[in-house]
């Protein structure tokens, strides 16, 4: 099972999309397992997204993602990174499909509603960045039998 980072943006908490991405998450059958709101820095926000330092938008991007605290999340579940990656859409919401996360409620490239890990590789280093190991809780899902055939799990 792979396990991914998710996290619910400035834009998305003031508009009140919470419950709304979670929700989606949970009914695609991932486990959520660790879930909490933080105020990001500059320092974090920086190594976060230092992939974009040298492009035009990074200080608005940074600025914007320290306007409220976000909620940062894992998710757990077969090909996690793929699917919530997936789920969440194109970056620009005015790209997106209908049906996505960014399609359904985003209509910007930099208030698209969340940040998702890109590859499994990433998935590890973010997760690594936003949360201690005792802040990840790996429990038994109930009714794995019922999301899963027995040859996939
Ligand atoms: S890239 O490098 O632009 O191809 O990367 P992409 O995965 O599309 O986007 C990475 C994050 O950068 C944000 N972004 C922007 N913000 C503001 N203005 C512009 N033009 C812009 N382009 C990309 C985008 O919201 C992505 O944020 P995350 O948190 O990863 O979703």
């Amino acid at each position: 099972m792979e396990k991914t980072l998710v996290i619910v943006k400035p834009g998305a908490i003031q508009r009140g999309l919470i419950g709304e991405v979670i929700h989606r998450f949970e009914r695609k059958g991932l486990q959520l397992c660790g879930m909490k709101m933080i105020q990001l820095t500059d320092e974090i926000l920086i190594e976060h997204y230092a992939h974009l330092a040298q492009r035009s938008f990074f200080k608005r991007i940074k600025d914007s993602m320290m306007i409220t605290p976000v909620i940062v999340c894992c998710w757990k579940g077969l090909d996690a990174v793929h699917i919530v990656h997936e789920m969440a859409g194109k970056t620009n919401g005015r790209e997106a499909a209908q049906g996505t996360i960014r399609g359904d409620f985003s209509v910007s490239v930099q208030e698209n509603i969340i940040h998702t890990s890109d590859t499994l590789e990433n998935a590890k280093v973010e997760l690594a960045r936003f949360f201690s190991n005792d802040e990840i809780f790996d429990f038994e899902q109930s009714g794995l039998n019922f999301l899963y055939a027995n040859n996939e799990i």
